[in-house]
Protein backbone atom coordinates (compact mmCIF):
# COMPACT_ATOMS: atom_id res chain seq x y z
CA UNK A 1 0.00 0.00 0.00
CA UNK A 2 2.82 2.32 0.77
CA UNK A 3 4.81 1.52 -2.39
CA UNK A 4 1.18 2.28 -4.25
CA UNK A 5 1.05 5.93 -3.11
CA UNK A 6 4.67 5.98 -4.69
CA UNK A 7 6.12 6.26 -1.35
CA UNK A 8 9.17 3.99 0.03
CA UNK A 9 8.76 2.00 3.56
CA UNK A 10 11.42 2.10 5.86
CA UNK A 11 10.87 -0.66 8.47
CA UNK A 12 11.22 0.03 12.08
CA UNK A 13 12.78 -3.36 13.89
CA UNK A 14 10.79 -4.65 16.45
CA UNK A 15 13.04 -6.59 18.81
CA UNK A 16 12.35 -9.52 20.88
CA UNK A 17 14.33 -8.71 23.33
CA UNK A 18 12.87 -5.41 24.16
CA UNK A 19 9.42 -6.88 24.45
CA UNK A 20 8.42 -6.24 20.72
CA UNK A 21 7.85 -2.39 22.21
CA UNK A 22 9.58 -0.08 19.29
CA UNK A 23 12.22 1.85 20.53
CA UNK A 24 12.33 5.72 20.42
CA UNK A 25 15.83 6.19 19.49
CA UNK A 26 15.57 4.29 16.68
CA UNK A 27 12.95 5.07 15.26
CA UNK A 28 14.27 8.51 15.26
CA UNK A 29 17.23 7.61 13.97
CA UNK A 30 15.93 6.27 10.35
CA UNK A 31 13.86 9.50 9.61
CA UNK A 32 15.55 11.84 7.10
CA UNK A 33 14.22 14.72 5.31
CA UNK A 34 12.33 12.52 2.93
CA UNK A 35 10.43 11.21 5.90
CA UNK A 36 6.52 12.05 5.58
CA UNK A 37 4.57 9.58 7.55
CA UNK A 38 5.33 7.96 11.04
CA UNK A 39 3.24 4.92 11.09
CA UNK A 40 2.94 3.32 14.44
CA UNK A 41 1.08 0.43 16.55
CA UNK A 42 0.85 -0.21 19.60
CA UNK A 43 -0.37 -2.63 21.27
CA UNK A 44 0.83 -4.14 17.99
CA UNK A 45 -0.14 -7.05 15.51
CA UNK A 46 1.75 -9.04 15.03
CA UNK A 47 3.93 -9.20 18.18
CA UNK A 48 2.01 -8.21 21.13
CA UNK A 49 4.19 -5.82 21.90
CA UNK A 50 3.25 -2.74 24.25
CA UNK A 51 5.29 0.15 24.33
CA UNK A 52 5.69 1.90 27.46
CA UNK A 53 4.71 5.81 27.76
CA UNK A 54 8.27 6.77 28.82
CA UNK A 55 9.48 5.52 25.21
CA UNK A 56 6.42 7.30 23.66
CA UNK A 57 7.31 10.33 25.73
CA UNK A 58 10.86 9.86 24.37
CA UNK A 59 9.62 9.86 20.71
CA UNK A 60 7.25 12.51 20.83
CA UNK A 61 9.93 14.62 22.24
CA UNK A 62 12.44 13.15 18.86
CA UNK A 63 9.79 14.57 17.16
CA UNK A 64 9.79 18.64 17.80
CA UNK A 65 13.21 18.32 15.77
CA UNK A 66 10.86 16.51 12.43
CA UNK A 67 8.32 18.89 12.29
CA UNK A 68 8.10 17.48 8.62
CA UNK A 69 6.94 14.31 9.65
CA UNK A 70 3.23 13.33 10.27
CA UNK A 71 2.71 10.83 12.50
CA UNK A 72 0.01 7.82 12.01
CA UNK A 73 -1.35 6.09 15.37
CA UNK A 74 -3.20 3.08 14.98
CA UNK A 75 -4.58 2.16 18.54
CA UNK A 76 -6.80 -0.23 17.45
CA UNK A 77 -6.05 -2.58 20.39
CA UNK A 78 -5.74 0.48 22.78
CA UNK A 79 -7.98 -1.61 25.56
CA UNK A 80 -6.05 -4.76 25.92
CA UNK A 81 -3.10 -4.77 27.81
CA UNK A 82 -2.14 -6.86 30.63
CA UNK A 83 0.37 -7.48 33.50
CA UNK A 84 -0.59 -3.98 34.81
CA UNK A 85 0.60 -2.82 31.12
CA UNK A 86 -0.99 0.72 30.66
CA UNK A 87 -1.40 2.10 26.91
CA UNK A 88 -0.33 5.29 25.95
CA UNK A 89 -2.23 7.23 23.48
CA UNK A 90 -0.75 9.37 21.05
CA UNK A 91 -3.31 11.67 21.58
CA UNK A 92 -2.19 12.56 25.24
CA UNK A 93 0.57 15.14 23.50
CA UNK A 94 -0.62 17.93 22.15
CA UNK A 95 2.51 19.36 21.26
CA UNK A 96 1.92 16.80 17.76
CA UNK A 97 -2.23 16.83 17.49
CA UNK A 98 -1.47 19.94 14.65
CA UNK A 99 0.27 16.27 12.61
CA UNK A 100 -1.51 13.41 14.42
CA UNK A 101 -3.82 10.90 13.01
CA UNK A 102 -5.32 8.50 15.25
CA UNK A 103 -6.87 5.33 14.09
CA UNK A 104 -9.44 2.43 15.95
CA UNK A 105 -12.27 0.89 15.44
CA UNK A 106 -14.99 -1.40 16.29
CA UNK A 107 -13.05 -4.91 15.08
CA UNK A 108 -11.16 -5.79 18.05
CA UNK A 109 -12.66 -3.69 21.23
CA UNK A 110 -16.07 -5.22 21.03
CA UNK A 111 -15.13 -8.13 18.47
CA UNK A 112 -17.32 -6.32 15.14
CA UNK A 113 -14.82 -7.86 13.10
CA UNK A 114 -17.03 -8.37 9.99
CA UNK A 115 -19.06 -5.02 10.50
CA UNK A 116 -16.62 -3.13 8.72
CA UNK A 117 -16.63 -0.05 10.83
CA UNK A 118 -13.72 2.24 12.44
CA UNK A 119 -12.85 5.95 13.25
CA UNK A 120 -10.11 7.89 13.04
CA UNK A 121 -9.44 11.31 14.09
CA UNK A 122 -7.27 14.09 11.72
CA UNK A 123 -5.71 17.18 12.30
CA UNK A 124 -7.11 19.67 10.70
CA UNK A 125 -4.46 20.59 8.21
CA UNK A 126 -5.18 17.06 6.60
CA UNK A 127 -8.52 17.00 7.21
CA UNK A 128 -10.20 18.24 3.65
CA UNK A 129 -8.11 15.29 1.82
CA UNK A 130 -8.92 12.40 3.83
CA UNK A 131 -12.52 13.61 3.61
CA UNK A 132 -12.75 13.14 -0.13
CA UNK A 133 -10.80 9.59 0.29
CA UNK A 134 -13.27 9.38 2.79
CA UNK A 135 -16.59 10.15 0.64
CA UNK A 136 -15.28 7.97 -2.27
CA UNK A 137 -14.11 4.79 -0.09
CA UNK A 138 -15.51 4.08 2.95
CA UNK A 139 -18.73 6.20 2.97
CA UNK A 140 -22.29 5.29 3.48
CA UNK A 141 -21.82 2.16 6.04
CA UNK A 142 -24.87 0.40 6.18
CA UNK A 143 -27.57 1.66 8.91
CA UNK A 144 -27.83 -1.51 10.94
CA UNK A 145 -24.26 -0.91 10.91
CA UNK A 146 -23.86 2.28 12.26
CA UNK A 147 -26.84 1.70 15.11
CA UNK A 148 -24.69 -1.63 16.23
CA UNK A 149 -21.68 0.86 16.42
CA UNK A 150 -23.55 3.47 18.51
CA UNK A 151 -24.67 0.22 20.50
CA UNK A 152 -21.44 -0.91 20.75
CA UNK A 153 -20.18 2.31 22.37
CA UNK A 154 -23.17 3.13 24.76
CA UNK A 155 -23.88 0.13 25.70
CA UNK A 156 -22.80 -1.38 29.40
CA UNK A 157 -18.73 -2.01 28.54
CA UNK A 158 -18.86 -5.16 30.94
CA UNK A 159 -18.63 -7.52 27.88
CA UNK A 160 -15.29 -5.58 26.81
CA UNK A 161 -13.86 -6.46 30.34
CA UNK A 162 -15.19 -10.08 30.49
CA UNK A 163 -13.14 -10.30 27.03
CA UNK A 164 -9.86 -8.55 28.28
CA UNK A 165 -9.86 -11.49 30.94
CA UNK A 166 -10.49 -14.11 28.77
CA UNK A 167 -7.58 -13.16 26.44
CA UNK A 168 -5.26 -12.41 29.45
CA UNK A 169 -6.15 -16.09 30.50
CA UNK A 170 -5.64 -17.44 27.09
CA UNK A 171 -2.75 -16.00 26.55
CA UNK A 172 -1.24 -17.27 29.47
CA UNK A 173 -2.42 -21.12 28.11
CA UNK A 174 -0.63 -20.16 24.60
CA UNK A 175 3.21 -18.75 25.87
CA UNK A 176 3.31 -21.45 28.62
CA UNK A 177 2.01 -24.01 25.68
CA UNK A 178 4.50 -22.51 22.79
CA UNK A 179 7.18 -22.38 25.51
CA UNK A 180 6.93 -26.58 26.38
CA UNK A 181 7.54 -27.10 22.45
CA UNK A 182 11.13 -28.05 20.94
CA UNK A 183 12.56 -25.59 19.01
CA UNK A 184 10.20 -22.65 20.52
CA UNK A 185 10.46 -19.83 22.69
CA UNK A 186 7.37 -17.67 22.85
CA UNK A 187 8.49 -14.07 24.94
CA UNK A 188 5.02 -12.89 26.85
CA UNK A 189 3.20 -10.70 24.92
CA UNK A 190 1.17 -7.79 27.21
CA UNK A 191 -1.23 -6.52 24.69
CA UNK A 192 -3.32 -7.59 21.94
CA UNK A 193 -4.34 -11.28 21.33
CA UNK A 194 -1.38 -12.46 19.48
CA UNK A 195 1.99 -14.20 20.54
CA UNK A 196 5.15 -14.26 18.23
CA UNK A 197 7.39 -17.08 19.33
CA UNK A 198 10.25 -17.76 18.02
CA UNK A 199 10.63 -20.19 15.95
CA UNK A 200 14.67 -20.40 14.72
CA UNK A 201 15.87 -23.32 16.65
CA UNK A 202 12.82 -25.74 14.98
CA UNK A 203 15.27 -24.94 11.99
CA UNK A 204 12.11 -24.55 9.84
CA UNK A 205 11.95 -20.88 7.83
CA UNK A 206 8.76 -19.56 9.17
CA UNK A 207 6.19 -19.14 5.89
CA UNK A 208 7.82 -22.50 5.66
CA UNK A 209 6.80 -23.70 8.91
CA UNK A 210 3.27 -22.19 8.97
CA UNK A 211 2.48 -23.83 5.70
CA UNK A 212 3.50 -26.83 6.89
CA UNK A 213 1.52 -26.71 9.90
CA UNK A 214 -1.75 -25.18 7.65
CA UNK A 215 -1.82 -28.44 5.74
CA UNK A 216 0.11 -31.58 8.06
CA UNK A 217 -1.66 -30.19 11.06
CA UNK A 218 -4.71 -27.90 10.35
CA UNK A 219 -3.67 -25.26 13.02
CA UNK A 220 -3.57 -21.54 10.95
CA UNK A 221 -0.30 -19.04 11.75
CA UNK A 222 1.29 -16.63 10.02
CA UNK A 223 4.72 -16.85 8.95
CA UNK A 224 6.39 -13.22 10.33
CA UNK A 225 7.81 -12.20 7.15
CA UNK A 226 4.16 -11.90 5.83
CA UNK A 227 4.37 -8.58 8.26
CA UNK A 228 7.38 -7.48 6.94
CA UNK A 229 10.79 -8.11 5.78
CA UNK A 230 12.04 -8.21 9.37
CA UNK A 231 9.77 -10.84 10.66
CA UNK A 232 11.76 -13.96 9.86
CA UNK A 233 12.48 -16.60 12.80
CA UNK A 234 8.92 -15.97 13.78
CA UNK A 235 5.39 -17.00 13.12
CA UNK A 236 2.03 -15.26 14.98
CA UNK A 237 -0.68 -16.89 16.93
CA UNK A 238 -3.89 -15.36 17.38
CA UNK A 239 -5.74 -16.51 20.48
CA UNK A 240 -8.92 -14.80 19.50
CA UNK A 241 -10.23 -18.01 19.58
CA UNK A 242 -11.52 -20.64 22.67
CA UNK A 243 -8.96 -22.27 25.22
CA UNK A 244 -9.78 -25.59 23.73
CA UNK A 245 -9.07 -24.96 20.58
CA UNK A 246 -5.87 -23.23 21.46
CA UNK A 247 -5.11 -26.35 23.48
CA UNK A 248 -5.77 -28.45 20.58
CA UNK A 249 -3.92 -26.51 18.53
CA UNK A 250 -0.59 -26.78 20.59
CA UNK A 251 -1.37 -30.39 21.06
CA UNK A 252 -0.87 -30.36 17.14
CA UNK A 253 1.99 -28.50 16.62
CA UNK A 254 3.75 -30.17 19.30
CA UNK A 255 2.99 -33.55 17.51
CA UNK A 256 4.12 -32.34 14.06
CA UNK A 257 7.33 -31.04 15.61
CA UNK A 258 8.06 -34.20 16.95
CA UNK A 259 7.02 -36.89 14.35
C1 LIG B 1 -3.21 -3.09 13.92
C2 LIG B 1 -4.52 -3.25 13.23
N1 LIG B 1 -5.16 -2.16 12.81
C3 LIG B 1 -6.35 -2.24 12.20
C4 LIG B 1 -6.96 -3.44 11.98
C5 LIG B 1 -8.25 -3.36 11.25
O1 LIG B 1 -9.24 -4.15 11.55
P1 LIG B 1 -10.60 -4.05 10.72
O2 LIG B 1 -10.25 -3.87 9.28
O3 LIG B 1 -11.26 -5.35 11.00
O4 LIG B 1 -11.34 -2.89 11.29
C6 LIG B 1 -6.33 -4.63 12.40
C7 LIG B 1 -6.94 -5.95 12.17
O5 LIG B 1 -6.37 -6.99 12.32
C8 LIG B 1 -5.08 -4.52 13.05
O6 LIG B 1 -4.43 -5.60 13.51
Amino acid sequence: MIEFTGAKPIPVPIREENGFAFSAEETLSLITPNTRLLILNSPANPTGGVTPKSEIEKLVKGLEAHPHVAIMSDEIYDVMTYDGEEHCSLLSFPEIRDRLIVLNGWSKTWAMTGWRMGWSIWPDQLYDKVRKLAVNCWSCVNAPSQFAGIAAIDGPQDDVEKMCRAFDNRRKIVVDGLNSLPGISCTTPKGAFYAFPNVKETGWPAKKLAAALLDDAGVALIGGPDFGILGEGYIRLSYANSEENIIRAIERIEKFLTK
